[in-house]
């Protein structure tokens, strides 16, 4: 036979495994489908062959035809798939997926929440005043006078800023929640109950007990008949429901302008040894700040106390540094 079918399928095979693109199959298509390619070369040599070869070699020339072109469309198909996959990102949809971290509260506004809360419980609102303060609110309006000495005590920040109520005094950051007091009787008749959370400043230097910026939560409620039981029955409730049935308290006699009795209030832990810790102050309400919010003299009679949120909250956790509460390290806030 004048050609070697058998020979020529072999090379057709081999020559399309060596295809991996486009190109390739290009050059693949043109070496046998062209016009100057091998089976127009067959076709071009039937004329001359002889009669008995001609439709042998017309029949398997067709079958070499319908094989190329199935061959070259299969390789199309395979070259654009693999070129699909290989641009598209690997995706695996068995792998877990990332876990965004998810936030939550500060311990100093979950401790706030949660005293907030057990006040709110025993029928108290909780309200919020300014951190720039007058000296009035501040100062004389809790019996404080400029030149008394208790003034001593309170360190303040100043603001480089005119008070617009009285031109010859400045504003300041409040150097306890106590003014909220005077904000909230100047503004509402009793009787009232009101707890006051919020940021107060003094300019301490900052060490494991002190910082210039802290917590606090003042109380104060004001009725017709309110005496020193009312202060302590509060406060041991408050006191048990937030450090546990256990807790041990006593209330020393102290001395603020603003209370008239007043005392601190040390806890204690009945395990370990014993050692009392101030937690908060507190007293009757003086009549001079009674006065000085505009309330008729000998009506009224109310209670007052103020606490440090973050002392109490080192005390409930045992943080030994107040400092870790405003570092931001979450390997210290992740445990609360
Ligand atoms: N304002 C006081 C302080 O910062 C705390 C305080 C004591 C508040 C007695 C009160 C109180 O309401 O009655 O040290």
């Amino acid at each position: 036979m004048a050609w070697d079918f058998a020979q020529i399928h072999q090379g057709v095979h081999q020559d399309i495994e060596g295809v991996h693109d486009l190109q390739a199959l290009e050059a693949f298509r043109i070496k046998y489908l062209g016009k100057k390619g091998l089976v127009s070369d067959i076709f071009d040599s039937l004329p001359r062959l002889s009669p008995e070869e001609k439709p042998l070699v017309g029949k398997q020339v067709n079958e070499l035809r319908n094989l190329l072109t199935q061959l070259i469309n299969a390789k199309k198909d395979e070259v654009q798939q693999t070129k699909k996959s290989a641009s598209s990102p690997f995706f695996d949809v068995t792998l877990p997926g990332i876990g965004w971290p998810v936030g939550h509260r500060h311990i100093l506004s979950q401790a706030i929440d949660e005293i907030c809360g057990l006040f709110e419980k025993l029928g108290f609102a909780v309200m919020e005043g300014p951190e720039i303060e007058s000296e009035e609110n501040n100062f004389e309006g809790l019996n404080i006078p400029a030149d008394h000495p208790s003034r001593d005590g309170f360190d303040t920040f100043y603001l480089d800023v005119a008070d617009p109520g009285d031109k010859t005094k400045k504003l300041l950051l409040r150097s306890h929640t106590s003014p909220g007091q005077v904000r909230i009787m100047k503004a509402h008749k009793p009787p009232l109950a009101v707890i006051i959370p919020g940021k107060v400043y003094r300019p301490d230097a900052v060490d494991a007990s002190h910082s210039f910026m802290f917590h606090q939560i003042e109380g104060l409620l004001v009725a017709d008949d309110v005496k020193f039981f009312h202060l302590k029955g509060l406060l041991t409730t408050f006191c048990q429901r937030f450090f546990g049935p256990d807790i041990q308290m006593r209330f020393r006699p102290h001395f603020f302008p603003f209370t008239e009795p007043s005392a601190e209030v040390d806890i204690s832990w009945k395990h370990g040894k014993k050692e009392w810790l101030e937690i908060m102050g507190c007293g009757m309400v003086h009549p001079a700040v009674f006065k000085a919010v505009g309330y008729p003299e000998g009506k009224y009679t109310g209670l007052a106390f103020g606490l440090g949120v973050e002392r109490i909250a080192m005390l409930r956790y045992g943080i030994q540094d107040i400092r870790v509460f405003f570092e931001n390290d979450q390997r210290f806030l992740k445990q609360f």
